[in-house]
């Protein structure tokens, strides 16, 4: 569910720059655009599908394929879970927090006791998080270049964009 919020409220998930966007960072869009939209994506420099979207006052940026096995987190809904705000892949469930891309799931304290206790858990971060800049009204992303590699880097090749993605598409039933 998006739950817009008025525009005086700082989004503490991007930052801004009263000049010139940062080196390196990809025109996404007016902020007053994404806002009315709730959620964009956009393949960015020819290389990476991106989601971003807006939440009560913020702007996050993130790999739009889920880190399980690809799904279309554009279409997921956002809840909190254990106090972090995180989008809910539409395919399987997965949780994954917006501001970390951390997969968070309930883990079970003993599976032999009854009735079942279970506390949330981190599996660590599985989807690549974007930086978002704003500046006059523009929103910029910047790539998260880190050498490290995140499960989500998997659905982010071109035989993935090209050959998998088609395959879905065709595969899927016609209205
Ligand atoms: S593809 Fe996202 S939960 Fe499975």
């Amino acid at each position: 569910m998006i739950n817009m919020s008025s525009e005086e409220d700082t989004p503490s998930s991007c930052s801004f720059s009263s000049s010139s966007p940062p080196p390196a960072s990809h025109f996404i869009g007016k902020k007053e655009d994404i806002i009315k939209a709730g959620r964009v994506t956009k393949l960015v420099n020819g290389c990476r599908d991106v989601l971003v979207l807006y939440h009560q006052g913020k702007l996050h940026a993130m790999d739009m394929h889920c880190y399980h096995s690809g799904g279309a987190l554009q279409h997921g809904d956002i809840e909190e879970f254990n106090g972090r705000m995180c989008i809910v892949c539409p395919w399987h469930k997965y949780k994954i927090t917006l501001a970390e891309g951390e997969g968070l799931y309930q883990a079970v304290e003993n599976p032999t006791a009854k009735p079942l206790r279970t506390h949330w858990r981190s599996k660590g971060v599985k989807q690549r998080i974007h930086e978002v800049t704003e500046v006059n009204g523009d929103v910029y992303i910047t790539l998260n270049n880190s050498s490290e590699t995140i499960e989500s880097d998997v659905y982010q090749t071109e035989r993935y964009r090209t050959v998998l993605l088609k395959a879905q598409s065709n595969s899927k039933p016609r209205k």
